[in-house]
């Protein structure tokens, strides 16, 4: 479908729609001088980049809630729900037969569906369930905890603690043994490609049937893997999220294989690198910010106020798309039914309107208004445990560390979708 005629609006000057669509530059502090630029000058334009259909950037934090949390008037899965470009799409529709989205899992959902599907798992991650969870959280982060202990007073935190805690702890809640987890990080990466030069496989380089089918055998083999899980789980019930989508119903009827496929893929896939993410920006803060250290462990209640700064500080998700199924007004600018909207959560969690000082890394912010969670029906459903996982890590971190500090360049991952630091190398000492 041509899109192009559709938004309409002031556009955005061509520098900004560029960095908008460059992967890389969310990797400097490029995508936050367009931001800025954006909240200043034409806080919800038009973003026009060659290969891309248009779409409407939301940089205020305001009009992100409000798109977020009007899910009839904005939805998830009419059009892309991530950024893609004109060609990915193509490849994707020819394959899915219509969709423009690859899998059709929460994200990718609008009502009906999506409430009865998420209402499934919600409650096994509220606060309540997950308090049962802490003992075992806990024992995950004990080990991380000792592997970093034991690296000599200098790693890379994130390769040596930040990206196997989080994926560990999600693995552990699928019923995924450790061993496959190398086999899932695997599957993961080639389901959803990667826009970074380190990690990703040259996709643009497949034909649409080369793609089709490399996409048709991941999922395949995403999809034995935990039938398997399902099976086991219906034989023999334990008290884990995969026994809850193994038994799942909706209407009366048991979910089908693709539909508990897509489940495990949405929780496997984006509860470990955001949580990540978020993970290595606090301890980038402990790194870099005098006297944080030493007050935190003086005052032990700050860590979730720690936490949640860090969470801002890093907002690992950048954006999700929306789409418009009526013509409306934003901004006092008139939006049409179809139009594509970015909701930028990086700059709305810099906005200087809502957060005094936005740049400054501030633990006492109360309330913190972040949004690194999305608002509205589709708010991250594992935002407690993220709170949970990070806090538990570092009430067992800062009591061991004597000091810490850069060892080096902080260095980031190249994605207009989850990206954070790659590198972060650190020098510490032990009490
Ligand atoms: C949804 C961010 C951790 C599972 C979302 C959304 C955001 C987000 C922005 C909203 C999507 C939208 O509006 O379209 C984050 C961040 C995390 C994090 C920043 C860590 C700091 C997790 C964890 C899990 C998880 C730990 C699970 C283990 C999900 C799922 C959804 C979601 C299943 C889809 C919910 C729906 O569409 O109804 N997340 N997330 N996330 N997140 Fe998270």
């Amino acid at each position: 479908m041509d899109h192009s005629h559709e938004a309409s609006g002031p556009d955005l000057p061509d520098w900004v729609s560029q960095r908008l669509v460059s992967p890389k530059a969310y990797a400097t502090d490029q995508i936050d001088e367009a931001y800025r630029w954006a909240r200043t000058n034409n806080p919800l334009g038009v973003a026009r980049a060659e290969g891309y259909d248009p779409f409407w950037v939301l940089t205020k934090h305001d009009d992100i809630l409000t798109v977020s949390r009007n899910n009839s008037l904005f939805h998830s899965a009419d059009r892309a729900t991530t950024l893609l470009n004109q060609a990915a799409i193509e490849r994707t529709t020819r394959i899915t037969g219509g969709s423009p989205n690859l899998v059709r899992s929460l994200v990718q959902m609008d009502a009906p569906d999506h409430m009865k599907y998420r209402t499934l798992t919600q409650g096994w991650f509220m606060p309540a369930n997950l308090r049962k969870r802490e003992e075992e959280v806990g024992q995950i982060a004990d080990a991380a905890v000792a592997s970093f202990l034991k690296q000599n007073g200098r790693c890379d935190f994130v390769r040596d603690v930040a990206l196997n805690y989080p994926l560990h702890v999600v693995m552990n809640i699928l019923g995924v043994p450790p061993e496959d987890f190398p086999r899932m990080l695997r599957l993961t990466q080639e389901l959803f490609g990667s826009q970074d030069p380190d990690t990703a496989r040259q996709l643009d380089a497949l034909s649409a049937e080369q793609f089709g089918a490399m996409i048709q055998a991941v999922v395949q083999d995403f999809a034995v893997y935990f039938n398997a899980i399902s099976e086991d789980r219906r034989r023999d019930p334990k008290d884990d999220l995969a026994t809850i989508i193994a038994n799942a119903t909706i209407d009366g009827r048991p979910i089908g294989p693709m539909e508990a496929t897509s489940y495990y893929i949405i929780v496997a896939t984006a509860g470990h690198d955001t949580t990540s993410s978020a993970t290595s920006m606090a301890m980038w803060a402990l790194a870099t910010q005098a006297g944080l250290l030493q007050r935190l462990q003086a005052q032990p209640e700050s860590i979730p106020g720690f936490v949640e700064e860090a969470i801002r500080w890093a907002t690992p998700v950048k954006t999700f798309m929306r789409s418009a199924t009526k013509d409306t007004e934003l901004r006092g600018r008139r939006i049409a039914k179809g139009d594509w909207l970015m909701l930028c959560y990086a700059s709305g969690n810099r906005d200087e309107e809502v957060f005094s000082d936005p740049y400054t890394f501030d633990i006492d912010r109360k309330p913190n208004r972040q949004l690194a969670f999305g608002n509205g029906a589709h708010v991250c459903i594992g935002q407690h445990l993220a709170r949970l996982e990070m806090r538990v890590l570092f009430e067992k971190l800062i009591p061991a560390l004597k000091s810490v500090s850069l060892d080096g360049d902080i260095k980031f991952v190249e994605s207009y979708f989850v990206s954070g630091p790659k590198t972060l190398p650190i020098r510490f000492e032990v009490m």
